[in-house]
């Protein structure tokens, strides 16, 4: 499939838009600071907290997973059984303790941060998939 072009210069903070590439849903969300100090200190209950997984672009295995540190970019399919997880902006409430951000599957129960990391002890066996994707300029970022 062509690479999708999306404009996201108007996006609001915490906002999360939804794009279509190759037949998958893919979600930008512009992070704020807060859901970005979220991601800190998360490894050990994580469990692969550096995305060392297979089919991972380079630049989706640093603390963001991104490219920019406010975009995250993801397949929004959940990696245990395809399901669609929720955007959860604020928080897990009892669920993950300490967790500002992230998404959850309501198929299984499997829980991402906001970074799209699983964590331990959940049926998704890795991480939410980071497409291939640049920026071609501050507000437009090319998918695939
Ligand atoms: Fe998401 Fe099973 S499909 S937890």
């Amino acid at each position: 499939g062509a690479p999708v072009e999306v404009n996201i210069g108007k996006m609001e903070p915490g906002q999360l838009i939804r794009n279509e590439w190759r037949g998958q849903p893919v979600w930008i969300v512009r992070r704020t600071p807060e859901m970005l100090a979220s991601l800190e200190g998360l490894a050990d209950q994580l469990r692969d907290p550096n995305s060392e997984e297979p089919q991972q672009p380079e630049y989706a295995s640093n603390l963001y997973r991104s490219r920019k540190d406010e975009f995250f970019i993801a397949v929004g399919i959940c990696t245990h059984l395809g399901c669609s997880p929720q955007y959860l902006e604020t928080d897990f409430g009892e669920q993950v303790e300490g967790i500002e951000a992230g998404f959850f599957c309501p198929c299984h129960g499997s829980k991402f941060d906001i970074a799209g990391r699983v964590f331990s002890g959940v049926p998704a066996p890795y991480n939410l998939v980071v497409p291939p994707h640049y920026y071609v300029n501050d507000n437009v970022v090319l998918i695939g």
